[in-house]
């Protein structure tokens, strides 16, 4: 079995390769990333000897580099985790998303009609059902759930579902989708929310909370993402959507105070800055059809997972140190200086 994993040296990606290689001895794993600012070849470091293990550099939406890569390697399967991933990017300079999330796709999925494979995995997301009310807890998102997305973000990564989507129908190719609520865990870009926070607490800085710090999101160990997408590829049905979440809501409040608590740190190291535009309020998953169909359910509590991610943060300091020097820097400035 030959896997084509994009977006290998980012964090979901990274974490895939690791669990893969791990898993699955016998298989074959080429990883194909960029490099953006998110894509760190120190994620992948431990792997590189492995003789099951192939690294590229290229851009999903690189139509020739794209072809001459399935020409050449012939793969089973495409998991692609490749894209923009950050929100506040995406309100900044929203093209980008565009050109890789939906472009990009539209590459890969010519080349899998072009060359044939037997499944093309589109990893999306919670946020293309947009956003539930704070008041509604018993409300979730399902696979049934219309798109309502809220972000250039949310937007691109809708585009390229429906797309997949629609090469099923026309084409039959054999597609799956899942949408996954928010993941945490090693190798996460200490952009997002609870690396920002570890990151920031360890070093006596102010952790900058969006409005009223309200919002809530479903947090899945990322491992268990893992597992799940694993699941969906050897056992999911052909041109199905999967929700994935574990049922593990917190308001982002919670989280950054559960994170001052266990590094001994004091609150008033919080700042509530001004919010994020177009700001959506709750993600919650239900994860029944993945559950009932592939037997999936996370192993990983919130308060079990957070303390494996602050700790890995503390074990791992220069690889998180790496990156929040240079060019990181001026994108912290222009993003919260006098916000
Ligand atoms: P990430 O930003 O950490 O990693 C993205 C990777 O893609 C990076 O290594 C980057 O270099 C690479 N990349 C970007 N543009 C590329 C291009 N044009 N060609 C090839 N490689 C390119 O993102 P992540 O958090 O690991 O997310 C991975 C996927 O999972 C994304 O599709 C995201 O939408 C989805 N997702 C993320 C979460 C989450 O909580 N992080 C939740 C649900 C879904
Ligand atoms: O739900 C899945 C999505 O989760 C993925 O599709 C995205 O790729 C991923 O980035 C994530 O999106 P969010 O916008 O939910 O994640 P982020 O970590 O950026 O923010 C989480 C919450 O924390 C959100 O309500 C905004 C808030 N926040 C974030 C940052 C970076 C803050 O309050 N302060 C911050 O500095």
């Amino acid at each position: 079995m030959k896997i084509i994993v994009t977006g290998g040296a980012g964090f979901i990606g990274g974490n895939f390769v690791h669990y893969m290689l791990k898993k699955y001895p016998l298989y074959k794993i080429v990883c194909l990333d960029l490099l953006t600012y998110a894509g760190n070849m120190e994620t992948l470091a431990s792997v590189m000897d492995n003789p099951n293990f192939t690294f590229l550099k290229g851009d999903i939406a690189d139509r020739e580099f794209i072809y001459n890569l399935f020409g050449a390697e012939k793969p089973d399967i495409i998991v692609n985790f490749a894209a923009e991933s950050h929100v506040d990017r995406s309100i900044e300079n929203p093209d980008v998303f565009l050109q890789t999330n939906i472009i990009g796709t539209s590459v890969l999925l010519d080349a899998c009609r072009k060359y044939g494979i037997k499944r093309y995995h589109q990893v999306s997301t919670d946020e293309v059902y947009g956003d539930l009310p704070l008041d509604r807890s018993d409300l979730f998102f399902t696979e049934e759930t219309p798109i309502h997305t809220s972000s250039p973000y949310s937007a691109s990564k809708a585009s390229a579902d429906l797309l997949v989507q629609a090469y099923h129908r026309t084409f039959r190719l054999p597609i799956t989708i899942s949408r996954c609520s928010n993941n945490y865990g090693p190798y996460h870009f200490p952009e997002k929310l609870i690396p920002l926070m570890i990151a920031n607490a360890m070093s006596n800085k102010k952790l900058p909370v969006y409005g009223t710090g309200e919002n809530v999101r479903d947090w899945l160990y990322v491992e268990d993402h893992c597992s799940a997408i694993d699941l969906i590829i050897h056992n999911g049905r052909i041109g199905e959507v999967y929700n994935i979440g574990g049922h593990n809501e917190r308001t982002n409040l919670e989280v950054v105070k559960t994170i001052l608590r266990e590094l001994g740190k004091e609150e008033s190291l919080i700042e509530y800055v001004s919010d994020r535009p177009g700001h959506d309020r709750r993600y919650a998953i239900d994860p029944m059809k993945i559950k009932t169909e592939l037997g999936w359910e996370p192993t990983t509590l919130f308060d079990v997972g957070i303390r494996k991610t602050i700790q890995w943060y503390v074990d791992n300091k220069t690889w998180w140190e790496h990156i929040m020097s240079g060019e990181y820097q001026d994108y912290y400035k222009k993003m919260y200086e006098n916000r």
